[in-house]
């Protein structure tokens, strides 16, 4: 092993444990796929059918992007411009580091989706919202303005519970009392709010079924031209989105701090709980050690 592996071991070390796992220009690895961390060329491999080979002269925003590698895959299709935004600091400092290993520039920004979507009127050709709509509070709200800031495409992955059936037919209305069992279908669009946690997270919220995903994108003005996989679509505005959607602009607006009681507040800039990141890197010092041996 050289001195320059060495040096971005130690770097890596010090970056503590990845969500992303993925393979760095120089051969190392972030992770080895254990969960909670997982492998996301596969999920890249989906939407990346989806958009033109060649992304000169677009503009991208990544919501929630977590270490960078769907902002540095997006650069490497040839972005002009990428935005990077997620509230943790641990994760935008290994974005930091993996965006400077494949030598691409992305705006990082450290913030939370719903105040960084509700203080710009930016517009993006291509947004990526994937794995984040579950760990909002206000999911509608986010994906109304990230339809808004879509000029091209929008891709969007999330956790879906219950199973992969779709609703009864669409009705224009429904009744109420009579008609409330249509509603409790279990192929009805629903999401589950999670008062308290959710796979130990307390940052999951909402978690929709099978057909919530698609119906919460065309309200918020989409049309869904695929869908991949269950967990992953991809949208567009739809054709008369400009004349029926847009923005209503206020100087003053004031948003609610929200959390689940375990001492974090949003939104805002946030620090993974000291315990739970103190538990995680044992185990990427574990992965690191092996990777220095050589295993
Ligand atoms: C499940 S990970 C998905 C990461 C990445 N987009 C992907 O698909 O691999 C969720 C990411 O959203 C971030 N996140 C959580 N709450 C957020 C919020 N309110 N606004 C923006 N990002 C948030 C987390 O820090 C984390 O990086």
């Amino acid at each position: 092993m050289n001195s320059s592996t060495h040096n971005a071991l130690d770097q890596l070390d010090s970056l503590g444990w990845w969500y992303q796992h993925f393979q760095l220009p120089n051969g190392l690895w972030t992770g080895d796929g254990v969960e909670p961390g997982y492998y996301p060329q596969p999920r890249w491999e989906m939407i990346a059918a989806h958009m033109p080979a060649d992304l000169g002269g677009k503009s991208v925003l990544d919501l929630g992007g977590n270490a960078g590698y769907f902002s540095i895959q997006m650069k490497l299709r040839g972005a002009a411009r990428c935005v990077l935004v997620d509230p943790y600091v641990q994760f935008l400092e290994q974005a930091k580091f993996a965006a400077s290993q494949f030598q691409v520039d992305i705006e990082m920004i450290c913030e939370d989706s719903h105040v960084y979507c509700l203080t710009t009127q930016e517009r993006f050709d291509y947004v990526l919202l994937l794995g984040l709509l579950y760990h909002l509070k206000y999911p509608g709200l986010v994906l109304d303005r990230a339809a808004e800031m879509t000029r091209e495409r929008i891709y969007i992955a999330s956790a879906v519970i219950g199973p992969e059936v779709e609703g009864p037919a669409k009705k224009a209305n429904y009744e109420r009392y009579t008609e409330d069992d249509l509603l409790l279908d279990p192929g009805f669009p629903k999401m589950a709010f999670i008062e308290t946690l959710y796979n130990g997270d307390p940052t999951n919220w909402w978690l929709p079924n099978h057909s919530a995903l698609p119906a919460l994108m065309r309200s918020a003005g989409l049309r869904v031209i695929a869908r991949p996989h269950q967990h992953v679509l991809v949208g567009e505005p739809a054709e008369n989105f400009d004349q029926q959607f847009g923005t209503a602009i206020y100087g003053n607006l004031v948003f609610p701090r929200y959390g689940k009681g375990d001492g974090t507040t949003h939104p805002g800039a946030q620090s993974v709980d000291a315990g739970l990141w103190k538990d995680l890197g044992a185990r990427a010092a574990e992965f690191r050690k092996r990777q220095r041996e050589g295993k």
